[in-house]
């Protein structure tokens, strides 16, 4: 597919040097970066939130790309009205009214998403389909970084792709050199890659692989 961005997790970059690695993204000409937000309830792991975000938005100057993995999307969307961020994405599991989850984002003016995990039917996020600017497919269960692609998910990428050609469609989780050709060929635009990206030892050349690869589809 044409025009594919790859959005890298910074879930999986090294925090005690974030500066430098931010500065690779720049250079290898990522412009959105991929924040994944965990509560501990929606998923296990806590991981970080708006003040990272703050820092991170405001000292590099890149986009980003908000992914809200929590219970109550409601109580905490507000935090991220931020200068820089393009996207928040929240999830149809959540225990929160899913419509005023959408227009709480649409208030602040950026792009809104909502993802779906591996186990959940498309059909779940078809009703909002028309009120959303992205849908984001988890090919990986939420809350951890490092885990293996589920290639049957690009089922859903393919549904949604034909449901709607002007949907964005973000695919998350074990998204690598070897799936990412597929990924984009399915109908998806926006690739989240955390580990490829900053355990592969070389974030530029992991970054122009995986542009390669969606150029290539
Ligand atoms: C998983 C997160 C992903 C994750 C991706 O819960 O939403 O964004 O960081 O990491 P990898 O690419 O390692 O699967
Ligand atoms: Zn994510």
């Amino acid at each position: 597919m044409q025009g594919v961005k790859i959005c890298p997790s910074i879930l999986s970059a090294n925090f005690f040097n974030l500066k430098k690695d931010v500065y690779l993204l720049k250079k290898a000409g990522v412009d959105i970066i991929h924040l994944d937000v965990m509560d501990g309830h929606f998923v296990p792991n806590i991981s970080f939130g708006d003040v990272i975000l703050k820092s991170i938005a405001s000292n590099s100057n890149m986009y980003v790309d908000v992914h809200l993995m929590v219970s109550n999307p409601l109580r905490h969307i507000e935090k991220f009205f931020l200068k820089n961020v393009l996207n928040i994405t929240f999830h149809v599991e959540c225990d929160d009214d899913i419509l005023k989850c959408i227009a709480a984002v649409k208030n602040f003016g950026c792009s809104c998403g909502v993802a779906i995990n591996p186990s959940t039917d498309v059909s779940k996020i078809k009703p909002y389909i028309n009120f959303v600017d992205m849908v984001l497919v988890m090919t990986v269960n939420p809350g951890f970084a490092g885990q293996k692609f589920m290639p049957d998910m690009l089922k859903k990428v393919g549904l949604l792709r034909n449901f709607s050609p002007m949907l964005n469609i973000e695919v998350d989780g074990g998204v690598n050199n070897k799936n990412a050709g597929d990924i984009s060929r399915a109908g998806a635009n926006f690739l989240v890659a955390g580990s490829y990206v900053f355990k592969s030892g070389n974030i530029l050349r992991a970054v122009k692989r995986l542009k390669r690869c969606c150029a290539d589809a």
